[in-house]
């Protein structure tokens, strides 16, 4: 059984959300299904999909406009929240403290988190792969949080670019990723491979050791595309 999240960006109505889900909802798969939208569409999953969001506030309420909270996300329905995205560490300026503070928020409302972290192709090219990937792990996940996140690896230069890493660069990074949190207290956390994951690759990366299932941007935003990547694993 593998864990297969979309990542819809912004991108997608209220009305779209509830076609694909009604269309993912005749899926039959024993995989779990989940979908991360943006703050406006996010509402109650099925029994076949869960629905999540894509950031959280750290703050709990009162005075920060235009955020939102882990409790108005539980409020509205969400079960996930994607924290510390390339987009949001790039656009947006998170850092690993952030990000565990964002997950330490969504825990606290109930919200499984799903933890991304990767290199940037400057990062790469220097070598430091590895390095940041354990330090992204070390300083992203918060203590005692063993059975309640998931983690996710995106190699920041090829999100949405149609690259992906060679499988021995996944393996490895991955596996780095199961021992780092096994060193943590968290061996059997769930970790996710993120970036230009399509229909035709998803079957290959998902049987490489410790991809325990992917995080889709693109191919999640149409059932077309979405539903074989969902089924190419069983
Ligand atoms: P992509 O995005 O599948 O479009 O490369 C992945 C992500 O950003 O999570």
């Amino acid at each position: 059984m593998k864990i297969i999240a979309g990542n819809w960006k912004m991108n997608g109505s209220r009305s779209g959300l509830d076609e694909m889900i009604s269309a993912l909802d005749n899926v039959e798969t024993q995989n779990t299904v989940i979908l991360c939208v943006p703050f406006t569409m996010v509402r109650g999953g099925t029994s076949r999909v869960a629905v999540g969001a894509q950031d959280i506030s750290t703050h709990d309420k009162g005075a920060y406009t235009g955020e939102v909270s882990g409790q108005m996300l539980s409020d509205a329905g969400a079960k996930y929240v994607i924290v510390g995205h390339s987009e949001r560490r790039a656009y947006h300026n998170e850092t690993n403290a952030i990000v565990a503070e964002k997950a330490t928020a969504a825990l606290a409302n109930g919200l499984t988190p799903i933890i991304c972290v990767g290199e940037t192709m400057d990062e790469k090219q220097a070598g430091k792969t590895m390095e940041i990937i354990e330090s992204g792990v070390r300083e992203s996940v918060p203590q005692n949080v063993s059975g309640k996140i998931i983690v996710a690896y995106e190699p920041r230069w090829a999100i949405g670019a149609g690259l992906t890493p060679t499988d021995q660069e996944i393996a490895a990074a991955h596996t780095l990723i199961a021992k780092t949190l096994e060193s943590m207290g968290l061996a059997g956390t769930p970790v996710l491979y993120g970036a230009s994951v399509k229909g035709s690759n998803a079957a290959q990366i998902m049987s490489i050791e410790h991809v325990d299932g992917v995080l889709v941007g693109g191919a999640s935003l149409k059932s077309d595309d979405f539903i074989p990547i969902i089924t190419s694993v069983k």
